[in-house]
């Protein structure tokens, strides 16, 4: 029996005051939005459709190319109308599991537990129990069993009472939802169609319906302002570095760190405070990442050290290498074994290999370096004319002296050493020397200026 996920997302969110559509929100560097899209995969939906309507440029835009469907809730009219607008396209033989958009720490393991607890004919939702269950929908149960939901603005003190809330996230057969939608009404508190009336419709038809219990809050938390933005962050952020704790990864303080992406790690890893990881990271075993540093798209070899307040994106690096303090690595810097980048040393686009060193204060951009070559302190590839962008090649066991200028397209052959303060803009031949420098000066007991008036 096929699945059908649909995602409702067209509200406002006003309460986040921001330009910014709620779904697109930010929660570890991705959309709210995108959490819940790559739960409802891990489910393995046969189609997910979002019902979208408030930023409706933005959002389409940003979730472009993905396979989803879409469903246009130009007004919005309630969660139960929501979810009308994507009904015709589902088919009437699937399941229909609904999500909320702002709901973004649901577990794919909860999603499943409710697809395995409810038949092909009969109901599921989740739900929790809360200590304030203020605002939320209140589950009404009678011998146990489910019987209806009812709105806070619509509940009498008996049913406020209740600390079993609705989450929002509900399981129906497609054909079934689709009658009780067409007969939703809106005469209610808030003149809304409500989702959630669905639940007394189906009992009242004889289905059965499955009040499946979420293991804790956080996994149903629905999020309306910053504040809850901001504990959504930390909840997820601790979820995840507790898995890696669980795996064996050290840190020195779990709550200082922020993981906004994927970060793989090998055993004996270490981690230190402020470390941002981005995107896809992988940390070999042994990495130690010292204190603040940026992490992004990069992959570092066993035993590397990256000291602290590097900035390191779409980089790679073999086995023990040592990067800065204040290294940054930019976009295709690929460092084999045994290389260190130390302080304010910026590489872009080049592959050093095994046992160099560039120490400091230094650019490389766009070169090839051999192996065991030695980049003297404020060393700079000028690899750019102005218009185009020009490769510099440098052998095994070159010793570049301080402050050299390799003026690119520009080639050294091994063994050769280059004088410091020398612009080297022509090819320099295997073990020789290239020095270029004008005479130096000396003036007899120069007198310096002195200022005026004194
Ligand atoms: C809803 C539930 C409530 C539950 C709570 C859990 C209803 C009637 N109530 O209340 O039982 O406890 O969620 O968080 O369903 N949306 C649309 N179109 C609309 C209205 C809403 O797409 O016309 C979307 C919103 O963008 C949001 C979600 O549906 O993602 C929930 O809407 P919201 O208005 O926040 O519902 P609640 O009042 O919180
Ligand atoms: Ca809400």
């Amino acid at each position: 029996m096929g699945l059908s996920i649909v995602i409702l997302a067209a509200g406002q969110g006003t309460r986040m005051r921001s330009s910014l559509p709620k779904v697109l929100q930010p929660l570890a560097g991705e959309p709210l939005l995108a959490h819940v899209v790559n739960c409802s995969r891990a489910v393995g939906a046969d189609d997910v459709c979002i019902v979208y309507g408030h930023g409706a440029d933005k959002v389409q835009a940003a979730f472009a190319d993905q396979g989803l469907r879409w469903a246009l809730q130009a007004e919005q009219l309630g969660t139960g109308h929501a979810v009308m607008q994507a009904m015709p396209e589902t088919p009437d033989g699937n399941r229909v599991l609904i999500l909320f958009g702002d709901v973004p720490l649901t577990q794919p393991a909860t999603l499943q537990r409710l697809l395995d607890g409810a038949g092909s004919e009969e109901m599921a939702i989740l739900t929790v129990d809360m200590p304030d269950p203020t605002g939320y929908g209140r589950i009404v149960r009678e011998n146990g069993k489910v019987v209806r939901n009812v709105e806070q603005k619509d509940a009498n003190s008996a049913e406020k009472a209740i600390t079993e809330i609705n989450s929002g996230v509900m399981l129906c057969p497609a054909r079934k939802l689709k009658d009780w939608l067409d007969r939703l009404g809106n005469d209610n508190a808030q003149g809304e169609y409500y989702l959630t009336d669905v639940i007394g419709m189906a009992v009242a038809d004889g289905t059965t319906v499955h009040g499946i219990k979420a293991d804790n809050q956080e996994e149903v938390m629905g999020i309306n302002d910053k504040r809850q933005l901001a504990e959504a962050e930390r909840a997820l952020q601790k979820r995840r570095v507790e898995a890696l704790m669980q795996q064996g990864v050290g840190f020195a303080d779990p709550a200082r760190v922020d993981i906004r992406g994927t970060l793989t790690c090998g055993s004996d890893v270490f981690i230190d405070v402020n470390a941002i990881f981005e995107g896809d990271v992988e940390l070999g075993n042994g990495v130690c990442v010292e204190a603040n540093n940026v992490i992004r798209d990069s992959r570092l070899g066993a035993g590397t050290i990256v000291h602290p307040n590097c900035h390191l994106e779409g980089a790679t690096t073999g086995e023990n290498c040592e990067l800065g303090p204040f290294a940054r690595l930019r976009p295709g810097a690929e460092l084999a074994n045994n290389v260190k980048a130390g302080n304010f040393v910026e590489i872009k686009k080049s592959k050093i290999a095994d046992g160099s060193k560039v120490n400091h204060l230094t650019y490389i951009g766009d070169t090839d370096m051999g192996k065991n070559v030695n980049v003297g302190a404020g060393t700079i590839t000028c690899n750019y004319d102005g218009a185009n962008k020009h490769r510099t090649t440098i052998g095994d066991g070159v010793f570049v002296g301080s402050g050299v200028n390799l003026v690119a397209p520009v080639s050294i052959g091994s063994g050769a050493t280059l004088g410091a303060g020398s612009t080297i803009t022509k090819a320099v031949s295997e073990n020789d020397l290239a020095l270029e420098r004008t005479k130096q000066t000396t003036i007899k007991d120069w007198k310096r200026p002195v200022k005026k008036g004194q």
